[in-house]
């Protein structure tokens, strides 16, 4: 806290903040909870428990078929909390916005309805070296079904996409500029604005994968501009098992169903069938109501702290955790200076297996992310198969991050050079 005078003034917030999460209160092999694995799944506050907990006593039934009251219960809820994430991303209209799985089942919705419709031979997909496989394989599928050409921005040594040769990439040839808004692995801010007014200019369309942007700061999808975006409850404070779509009215007009059922139909006939309005043409079968009323519940908890004071405490934490990992012999950071970089800290230290990193900081209650992160191809740009992955969010402290570099200090001595 000493060299970190700037979050003085917001302690108080913070711990007030710890209160509303009740796992925060766990031990982990004797030692308090530090939890530094928020870009993989954020913890929930009681708010959202609390209306899951009074969803299934007081109200469940299905959405959009019953006429009694539990029913309308339900799907007041269900389309209440639709409502507000659309005001959370600043849709122009509810029906923009998509009740999917996550952000994995939004692209792969993305691809298989509007790619399947518009890309042939000859066109191109472009998107970057930084994503997520989620951005990566629906590509990939579709493109080995229908011709066209995959193709990607590249990434400096510092972690930021490399726009030098975008023209050459981004061209009339374009239907689909498909990237990350905030990587998960080297925590770059993407600069959407500059690239979606690049794809205007090719009249190529833009999908932002929001999966580690929603969560974290204001993201507004009319000032950006974007044609889709993706991203998921689970790590915005949400349940697991849904997430949104937000798609332009007009392209999802025209865009043929995803999954066909219960629910995205008008009528249907034995000889053919016609579909239901949006957003409901895109939600096929039981949703699950349950977790959207939920993520509803946890974009109010969002909402009333302050989507600012969110991204501008995270700027703060990774700010005093690259200065503080820095200072570790050894320890190499990917990605840009944290003036670039949203909430998180992939890195390596030695030649320790991030596995075995993070099996000991276990040991002290500090639980990390080790692995690819499901991202091989930016792991492989800088020629490592694994890293250690520390991501905050708006509970974290800058106590929490001594907590880390002793850890780590401590795993060093204890596993390697
Ligand atoms: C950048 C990014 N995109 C996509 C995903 C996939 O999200 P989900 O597993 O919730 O579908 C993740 C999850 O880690 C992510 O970090």
């Amino acid at each position: 806290m000493r060299q970190f005078p700037s979050l003085a003034m917001e302690v108080e917030g913070v711990d007030k903040i710890r209160q509303d999460f009740p796992i925060l209160q766990r031990q982990i092999n004797q030692k308090p909870l530090v939890y530094l694995d928020n870009a993989a799944t954020s913890q929930k506050p009681t708010l959202v428990l609390q209306v899951l907990d009074d969803y299934y006593r007081c109200h469940n039934a299905n959405v959009h078929r019953g006429v009694h009251t539990l029913s309308e219960e339900a799907t007041a809820s269900y389309e209440h909390a639709r409502l507000r994430i659309a005001r959370f991303i600043n849709a122009a209209s509810y029906k923009e916005v998509i009740f999917t799985r996550g952000t994995t089942e939004s692209i792969n919705l993305v691809a298989h309805t509007w790619g399947r419709t518009n890309l042939r031979p000859g066109d191109e997909v472009l998107i970057t070296a930084m994503e997520h496989h989620s951005n990566i394989v629906p590509w990939q599928i579709l493109q080995a079904q229908l011709g066209f050409t995959l193709r990607h921005i590249s990434v400096t040594p510092d972690g930021l996409l490399d726009l030098s040769e975008l023209d050459s990439l981004l061209t009339e040839r374009t239907k689909l500029l498909s990237l990350v808004h905030v990587s998960n692995v080297l925590g770059t801010i993407n600069p959407v604005p500059e690239l979606v007014a690049a794809a205007r200019r090719v009249g190529a369309i833009v999908l932002v994968d929001g999966a580690q942007s929603v969560p974290h700061m204001p993201v507004d999808v009319q000032a950006l501009d974007v044609d889709f975006l993706a991203f998921s409850s689970h790590k915005l404070c949400g349940p697991t098992g849904v997430g949104v779509l937000y798609g332009k009215r007009a392209l999802l007009e025209e865009m043929p169903p995803f999954l066909g059922g219960g629910d995205m139909i008008r009528e249907v006939k034995l000889s053919g069938s016609q579909w239901n309005t949006l957003p409901y043409k895109f939600e096929a079968g039981t949703p699950a109501i349950a977790q959207a009323i939920g993520m509803g519940a946890a974009v109010d908890y969002l909402t009333a702290i302050g989507m600012d004071w969110v991204h501008e405490h995270e700027q703060q934490l990774t700010r005093y955790a690259y200065e503080r990992l820095g200072q570790i012999a050894g320890l190499r950071m990917l990605g840009p200076g944290p003036e670039a970089r949203g909430g998180l800290i992939a890195f390596t230290l030695g030649d320790i297996h991030p596995h075995d990193l993070s099996a000991a900081l276990d040991h002290e209650g500090i639980a990390i992310r080790a692995g690819h992160h499901c991202a091989q191809p930016v792991h492989d740009h800088f020629g490592v198969v694994a890293s250690a992955r520390a991501s905050f969010y708006l509970y974290n402290t800058p106590d929490e991050i001594d907590q880390l570099v002793v850890g780590l200090e401590k795993a060093r001595k204890l596993l390697a050079f």
